[in-house]
C-alpha cells in the first residue's frame, strides 16, 4: 500500500478526522510541516511516530484544523451586528438565537455575547443565546475556560475589556460569568450535514471553509439555509464566497462584509438544485 494512503488511514482512525473531507494537497502540506518540525524524513517515519505518540496525534489534529482567531476579528462586521442586525431582530422578537459555527477558542461567540449583553441591558425582556460549535475538542476546552492573552483582546475598547473581563494575577484576562452564561459550546462537525438547530436568527461561519471543496461549501450553505429562520442572517468570512449553485438561496445584505439574508426569494429551487438534492438525499443515521 502507498505510504501516504496508510498514513491517511491511521489519521482517520486515530484522530477521527475524515480525510476525504479535505483536499489531499492540504493534508499533505500540513503533514510535511509536522515532518519538518519533528525531524522525520518521510511518510513512513512520520507514520511510526504518529502511531507511538499521543502528543503528536494532538499536534497533527491542531495543524489540520488550524484555529487562529481573536475578539472582534474584522471589527466592521461586529459593528454591523451591534448597530443594525441585533437592533432589527430585537424590534420584532424577544428570543434570539445565534450560531457561531467553527468558533475555535471562543473569541467570536464571546464577542457576540458582550454585544448582546450591552444591548439588552435596557431590554431585559430580550433573551439572546449563542450556540458555539467546533470540531476541535481542545479548542473548545480553551473556549470554555475563557482565559485569554491581552493580544487577542486588542480590537476591543478599553471599556469593553473592563466591563466583561477580569484581569488575573498571571496577566491574562478571564471572561466574566455574564458572558459565559450566554454561550453554549458543543462539539459539532460542519460536514455532518446536520445543523445544530433549525431555529437560528444569525449564523456566523467565518474563516472555516477555506479548505472545503466547492461541493462541500455548497452543501454547507444549503444546510445553513435550512437552519435559519425566515429573514435570518448568514455571515461568512471576508475572503469566502457563496458558490454560484447556492447564491440564489440568499439575498445580499452587505456584500462587502459578506452578510446575507434568507429572504422571500430564497427557496431551494433552480440554481441550488444540485446542492439541495444532495441535502435531501443525504442519509441521517441518527435522525428520527
Ligand atoms: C480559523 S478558525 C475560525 C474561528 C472564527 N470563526 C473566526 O473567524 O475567527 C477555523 C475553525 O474552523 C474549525 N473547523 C474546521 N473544519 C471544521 C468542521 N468540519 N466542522 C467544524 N469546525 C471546523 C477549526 O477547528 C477551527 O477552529
Amino acid at each position: 500500500m502507498d505510504n501516504f494512503l496508510a498514513l491517511r488511514r491511521s489519521i482517520e482512525r486515530l484522530l477521527s478526522i475524515q480525510c476525504a473531507n479535505y483536499k489531499e494537497d492540504y493534508i499533505k502540506r500540513r503533514i510535511l510541516s509536522r515532518m519538518r518540525l519533528t525531524g522525520t524524513r518521510d511518510f513512513d517515519e512520520y507514520h511510526t511516530l504518529l502511531l507511538s505518540s499521543q502528543k503528536e496525534q494532538e499536534q497533527l489534529r491542531n495543524t489540520l484544523t488550524i484555529n487562529v482567531t481573536k475578539f472582534s476579528r474584522d471589527a466592521e462586521v461586529f459593528e454591523i451586528i451591534r448597530k443594525e442586525i441585533l437592533p432589527e431582530l430585537m424590534r420584532r422578537k424577544n428570543r434570539i438565537r445565534i450560531w457561531s459555527a467553527g468558533c475555535a477558542t471562543g473569541e467570536e461567540p464571546y464577542t457576540l455575547a458582550l454585544i448582546a449583553h450591552d444591548l439588552t441591558r435596557l431590554r431585559p425582556d430580550v433573551q439572546v443565546t449563542i450556540l458555539a460549535t467546533d470540531l476541535d475538542r481542545e479548542a473548545l476546552e480553551k473556549a470554555k475556560a475563557g482565559i485569554y492573552h491581552e493580544k487577542s483582546l486588542e480590537n476591543l475598547e478599553p471599556g469593553q475589556v473592563r466591563r466583561h473581563f477580569t484581569l488575573r494575577k498571571d496577566g491574562k484576562y478571564e471572561v466574566k460569568s455574564h458572558l459565559r452564561e450566554r454561550v453554549r459550546f458543543q462539539v459539532h462537525d460542519l460536514m455532518s450535514g446536520r445543523p445544530i438547530s433549525n431555529f437560528i436568527d444569525i449564523i456566523l461561519c467565518r474563516n472555516v471553509t477555506i479548505y472545503f471543496t466547492e461541493t462541500q461549501k455548497n452543501d454547507l450553505a444549503v444546510m445553513f439555509h435550512a437552519a435559519l429562520l425566515h429573514d435570518g442572517y448568514y455571515i461568512m468570512g471576508k475572503t469566502e464566497f457563496l458558490g454560484r449553485e447556492v447564491e440564489t438561496l440568499f439575498v445580499p445584505y452587505n456584500s462587502l462584509q459578506k452578510i446575507y439574508r434568507k429572504g422571500l426569494r430564497s427557496s431551494p429551487g433552480s440554481a441550488a438544485t444540485g446542492a439541495a438534492n444532495r441535502e435531501r438525499t443525504r442519509t441521517y443515521p441518527n435522525r428520527s
